[in-house]
């Protein structure tokens, strides 16, 4: 007998953090590893592409959930999971990131322990104790709540065990791995320079900025969306501007009537072609939490378009700073890149391609010491 792990993806942020801990446990004689997409991102550029680019296996079990309100997607992970933990009782469940599909089947984890009264399914969370708070972002109730329900908390930076302290986390559960996400992207980057992203969208090196902007505090307001709008207008006077369209972003334009010609909007990217893009972007502003951390990583200027981060490491050592909305601090931030005075930074400790191998070994020395297989 075999220790079954389960790894949950649900949306795009998702799968380059479960890839390389999937191959990992795969090296592992005694676990089963066993890949779960929740299908909360369903169409192919933004699910399926990321497959093939990070070649990571099929799901074993596709639970094709799809969009909602929070409450119904979430719900309906729950329910769909429910089955999956009924059918394989796992003694792993891993969930990374801050996703519905992170909070739903952490959630659905523990409940099917206490009803079976178990030890196991045991929870883990990769990328656990970051923190906004902002409580307006979907996502930081999704990690406060799966870190509260979490037995092994991997942490990215060094900020995130003292936000998990003062929460009142055992520090026994809390170890500081890195992050796994950087392991892909040190995995691909070759392979992502042989992408023909920049030939397709004539673009030359360090010649434009790269722009993604999604969250519900960015796009679903009209006033917010305009006053984001005029400071990139500014911003593209100076600079081509290529911005990959996030679907929720998209399905708002035609609602504004507003002007985006300053704008070059592309469909979303796979990975490998994003990649492509960042490493030779002169800049890159974005709203997404992930783009901060590669970015520092690329050791590319980044302007975050939020009022905080929860990932303060990338503005302390990495290549971030936190613009927000305000249109003066935009144009100040990107007229220093342009005279060659953008920020450098440092890459965090452990963000060095070898955070899966951490958190395999750690999770299976305490499934070897804890629980008895056949
Ligand atoms: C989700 C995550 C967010 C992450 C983002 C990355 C939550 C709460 N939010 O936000 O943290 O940064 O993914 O992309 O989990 N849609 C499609 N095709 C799809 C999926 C969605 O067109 O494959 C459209 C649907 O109209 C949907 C909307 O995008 O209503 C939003 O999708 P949803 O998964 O609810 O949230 P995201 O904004 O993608």
């Amino acid at each position: 007998m075999k220790y079954k792990v389960i790894i949950v993806v649900g949306a795009r942020p998702n799968f380059m953090k479960a890839a390389p801990v999937f191959v990992e446990f795969k090296k592992y004689e005694k676990i089963d590893p066993l890949l779960i997409h929740t299908g909360q991102h369903y169409d192919n550029n933004l699910s399926k592409v990321f497959f093939d680019d990070l070649k990571l296996a099929e799901p074993h079990f596709y639970l094709g959930v799809g969009s909602g309100t929070h409450s119904i997607q979430t719900a309906k992970v729950m329910i769909e999971f429910e089955k999956i933990l009924l059918e394989q009782n796992p003694h792993l469940v891993m969930v990374v990131g801050d996703v519905n599909s992170t909070l739903a089947c952490a959630l659905a984890a523990v409940k099917y322990r206490c009803a079976n009264q178990q030890y196991y399914p045991l929870i883990a969370h990769i990328e656990a104790g970051l923190r906004s708070y902002d409580w307006q972002m979907p996502e930081e109730i999704n990690r406060r709540l799966t870190d509260s329900l979490s037995d092994f908390l991997f942490t990215t930076e060094p900020g995130a065990e003292d936000n998990l302290i003062k929460e009142g986390i055992d520090t026994e559960k809390i170890f500081y791995v890195g992050n796994v996400m950087i392991d892909s992207l040190l995995k691909s980057k070759k392979k992502a320079e042989e992408s023909e992203i920049l030939t397709q969208l004539k673009l030359k090196k360090k010649n434009y900025a790269v722009l993604t902007i999604h969250r519900p505090t960015n796009v679903d307001d009209r006033e917010d969306f305009k006053k984001l709008l005029n400071a990139l207008k500014k911003v593209s006077k100076s600079i081509q501007i290529i911005f990959p369209i996030h679907p929720r972003t998209k399905k708002m334009l035609p609602k504004y009537h507003m002007n985006t010609d300053f704008l070059k909007i592309i469909p979303p990217l796979g990975y490998l072609d994003f990649i492509k893009l960042l490493i030779h972007a002169k800049f890159v502003m974005t709203d997404s939490g992930g783009i901060q951390e590669e970015t520092t990583v690329l050791n590319v200027p980044c302007l975050t378009l939020r009022k905080n981060t929860e990932r303060p490491v990338t503005v302390t050592m990495g290549t971030n700073i936190i613009v927000g909305k305000d249109q003066m601090k935009i144009i100040e931030e990107t007229d220093k890149i342009l005279q060659g005075k953008g920020k450098k930074g440092q890459i965090p400790k452990f963000w060095d391609g070898r955070t899966a191998q951490r958190i395999c070994k750690i999770v299976y020395d305490f499934l070897k010491t804890n629980i008895t297989v056949g």
